[in-house]
């Protein structure tokens, strides 16, 4: 079988994660537990996500001329994504994330920095890149114009694209039913999309965490169910869930297993430390299922 080409058009970032037992009131100092710099970003962890499930991955996306911006590059490509789009932005920050990561759980804060510098000139430099590619996934973390721009450019070269609408931000009604699948977790699912047409409710896939996925096919609310584990770090999960669900689509599989295999990669990622740090292989995710 041929790998899926995807192309992700979304953030780089470099994140700080502090690991911490108590969480600080404002104005409050406390101590922490732990500190490491990784990889992140939503659209670079979904490139590294659909890569390590063995597609053929390319990044549209921007670092900044410091020293984080070689290293994300350099953490790209080490993974085997494509990084002949990632253009560096002189005299500007790389994208940086500050992640508090306390019982289990994460509480972020996204500087963007060059991810801003994402614009619409930009991706439309690299127009034959999204042209001929099987699949696009884009999110919010770039100008909202850009995604409005991105998703024009799938229609109109009618390449599916997966948009992700995080962190949840409204875009313009077109810009969703422009898009072949919009996958929001809860939360953005109840801030976005509370009253929706019967035509956008199809497009949607709800993530729940360890409580599954629900979306709508033929007017009817289909599910399948989430794995229980005590998971290390939840960062990331819904960035694996995008990346293996656009490779699954990528790879023609059905709905309902497309969804239930981005289900189970998810599960496996929140294992270990860091957004990327879990992503699975396509054999890991079998393994995983296998013994369950
Ligand atoms: O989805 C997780 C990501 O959100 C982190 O890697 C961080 O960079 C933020 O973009």
């Amino acid at each position: 079988m041929s790998k899926p080409k995807v192309t992700v058009i979304g953030s780089i970032n470099m994140d700080m994660v502090t690991q911490t037992d108590v969480v600080p009131e404002q104005g409050e100092t406390v101590m922490g537990t732990g500190f490491q710099t990784v990889f992140g970003g939503k659209g670079a962890n979904q490139a590294v996500a659909c890569a390590r499930l063995g597609a053929d991955v390319k990044m549209i996306g921007r670092v900044g001329d410091d020293a984080f911006g070689e290293l994300l590059k350099g953490g790209l490509l080490a993974e085997g994504v494509s990084v002949d789009c990632v253009e560096p932005v002189t005299h500007c920050s790389s994208g940086v994330a500050t992640i508090l990561l306390s019982d289990r759980d994460n509480r972020i804060i996204v500087t963007p920095g060059a991810n801003h510098r994402v614009d619409e000139a930009y991706v439309s430099s690299y127009e034959d890149v999204i042209a001929s590619s099987d699949i696009v996934l884009v999110q919010l973390e770039i100008p909202l114009k850009t995604v409005v721009y991105t998703v024009d450019l799938c229609a109109k070269h009618q390449i599916p694209v997966i948009l992700n609408p995080a962190p949840a931000q409204e875009l313009p009604p077109e810009t969703y039913e422009k898009s072949t699948y919009i996958t929001p977790n809860e939360s953005e699912q109840e801030q976005l999309f509370s009253k929706v047409s019967a035509a956008l409710s199809e497009k949607l896939i709800v993530t729940q965490g360890a409580n599954g996925v629900r979306w709508f096919e033929n007017g009817q609310t289909e599910y399948v169910a989430g794995h229980q584990l005590v998971p290390v770090d939840t960062t990331g999960a819904g960035d694996t869930f995008n990346g293996a669900l656009a490779v699954a689509i990528g790879n023609k599989q059905p709905l309902r297993e497309a969804i239930s295999f981005a289900n189970a990669a998810a599960a496996v990622s929140v294992q270990s430390f860091g957004a990327q740090g879990g992503m699975p292989t396509t054999e890991e995710v079998w393994t995983f299922l296998a013994n369950k």
